[in-house]
C-alpha cells in the first residue's frame, strides 16, 4: 500500500523527474542537485509538418516514447529502478492527453517501487532550473519567467513560496513569437525561428512595447504587439510595398524582449534581492540573454541564467522542483489528476 505519511526525507535522494506536458516526453534523473542523466523523445519534427502542436499526435507519442526515454536516463546514470528515492512527474498545466502519459506512468513507477510520489507544477519546474545552473542558490531572489504559457517577473521567496510581481493581461511572450513567425511565414517552433531572423534585421519598424503604461498595477500586453506586426505586414502588403521581414522580427524582439529586462532589474532592485533568474522557453533567446546579463551586470547583481536546454522544456527542471518539495515533506497522494490549467500563483 502507497501511504505517503511513512515516507523519510534522506540527506541526498536519487530524484527520478518525468515531464510530458506538451511535445517533449523527458526523463531526468538527479542525486541531489547533480543531474546524472537527461533524455528527451521530441515529437517536434513531425508536429512542424502540421505547423503546431498537435495534440492527439503529442499524447500518442509520449505513449510511444515514454518507457524508452526512462529505460535511457537509467542507463545513463547506471543505475536500476530500485535505486530510485522518489519520482515526480508534471501534472499541469499542459495538454490532459499528454500529461496523463507521463503522470500515470510516474505514479505506477513510484507505486512499485514503495518511494514517494511528487505532482509538479510545470511552471514551478521552470523556476527551479535555475538551482541546477546554481546548486547552491538560496532566496530570496527575483525570478523573470518567459515560456509558451506564462510571462510573469516573480518574487521567489523560499524553496516553495513565490509571489507574482507582474504579469501579462492576455497572451505570454513565447505565444506572441509564436504568432510573429507564422505570420512572416517561419516555421515551427517560432521563438527559434524569428530569433534567427532578427539576427540580420535592424529595430527600425515602430511597434508598441510590450509595458502596459498608465496603469496602476505592472502588467505586460503582447495581444497589441501581436497585432501591430500583423497589420505592419499586410498594410505593407496592401500598399504593394516591400518590408523587411528581419526588421520586423528584429523590432519584434525588441518590443518583447526590452520590458521584460527593464522591469526584472527595477524589481530586483526595490525588494533588494542581489540575485535575479530566469525560465521558461523565451529565456533560451539570445537577445533577451545577452541583454539580461548586461543589465544584471549595470546593476550589480548576481544572474542566474540556465542554460538554454534548460530553459526549454525539460525533466531535469522537474526532477528539481520535485527536490524543493522533496526536502519539504510535500509528498503526493497518487489520486492526482493530470491539470490543463494552473492558476499562477495556486497549486
Ligand atoms: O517553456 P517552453 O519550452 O514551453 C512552455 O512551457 O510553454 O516554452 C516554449 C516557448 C515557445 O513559445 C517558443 O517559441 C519559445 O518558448 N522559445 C523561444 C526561443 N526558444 C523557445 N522564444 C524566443 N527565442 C527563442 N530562442
Ligand atoms: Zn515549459
Amino acid at each position: 500500500m502507497y501511504d505517503k505519511s511513512k515516507f523519510t526525507v534522506k540527506a541526498e535522494p536519487v530524484m527520478l523527474g518525468i515531464e510530458s506536458s506538451c511535445d517533449e516526453t523527458a526523463c531526468a534523473i538527479l542525486r541531489g542537485r547533480k543531474i546524472i542523466a537527461n533524455r528527451i523523445i521530441s515529437s517536434a519534427a513531425e508536429q512542424a509538418k502540421y505547423g503546431g502542436v498537435v495534440p492527439e499526435i503529442a499524447s500518442r507519442m509520449h505513449t510511444e516514447a515514454v518507457d524508452e526515454v526512462v529505460r535511457q536516463a537509467l542507463e545513463d546514470a547506471n543505475l536500476q529502478p530500485s535505486d530510485i528515492d522518489c519520482v515526480a512527474a508534471t501534472y499541469g498545466a499542459g495538454l490532459l492527453g499528454a500529461l496523463l502519459v507521463g503522470l500515470s506512468f510516474a505514479k505506477a513507477f513510484a507505486f512499485s517501487l514503495n518511494v514517494p510520489f511528487i505532482a509538479v507544477n510545470h511552471i514551478r519546474g521552470h523556476i527551479a532550473a535555475a538551482y541546477l545552473d546554481k546548486p547552491d542558490l538560496k532566496p530570496p531572489f527575483i525570478t523573470l519567467l518567459a515560456s509558451g504559457g506564462h510571462t510573469a517577473i516573480l518574487y521567489t521567496r523560499s524553496f516553495t513560496q513565490f509571489s507574482v510581481l507582474a504579469s501579462t493581461s492576455d497572451d505570454a511572450a513565447g505565444e506572441a513569437f509564436d504568432k510573429c513567425a507564422r505570420v512572416l511565414g517561419l516555421p515551427y517552433p517560432g521563438g527559434p525561428s524569428v530569433q534567427k531572423l532578427a539576427e540580420s534585421g535592424k529595430p527600425s519598424v515602430n511597434l508598441p512595447s510590450a509595458l502596459v503604461k498608465n496603469s496602476t498595477q505592472l502588467r505586460f500586453s503582447y495581444s497589441g504587439l501581436k497585432t501591430a506586426v500583423i497589420n505592419a505586414v499586410h498594410n505593407a502588403e496592401q500598399r504593394g510595398e516591400q518590408i523587411n521581414f528581419a526588421d520586423v522580427a528584429a523590432s519584434f524582439q525588441r518590443a518583447a524582449v526590452d520590458p521584460l529586462v527593464k522591469k526584472t532589474v527595477e524589481l530586483a532592485k526595490k525588494y533588494g534581492v542581489k540575485t535575479v533568474t530566469a525560465g521558461g522557453g523565451v529565456i533560451a533567446n539570445g537577445y533577451l540573454r545577452q541583454s539580461l546579463t548586461e543589465a544584471c551586470q549595470k546593476a550589480g547583481l548576481e544572474l542566474v541564467l540556465p542554460a538554454k536546454k534548460y530553459c526549454t522544456d525539460n525533466a531535469a527542471m522537474i526532477a528539481s522542483e520535485g527536490l524543493n518539495q522533496y526536502m519539504a515533506g510535500n509528498f503526493s497522494d497518487l489520486d492526482v489528476n493530470a491539470a490543463a490549467a494552473i492558476p499562477l500563483q495556486q497549486d
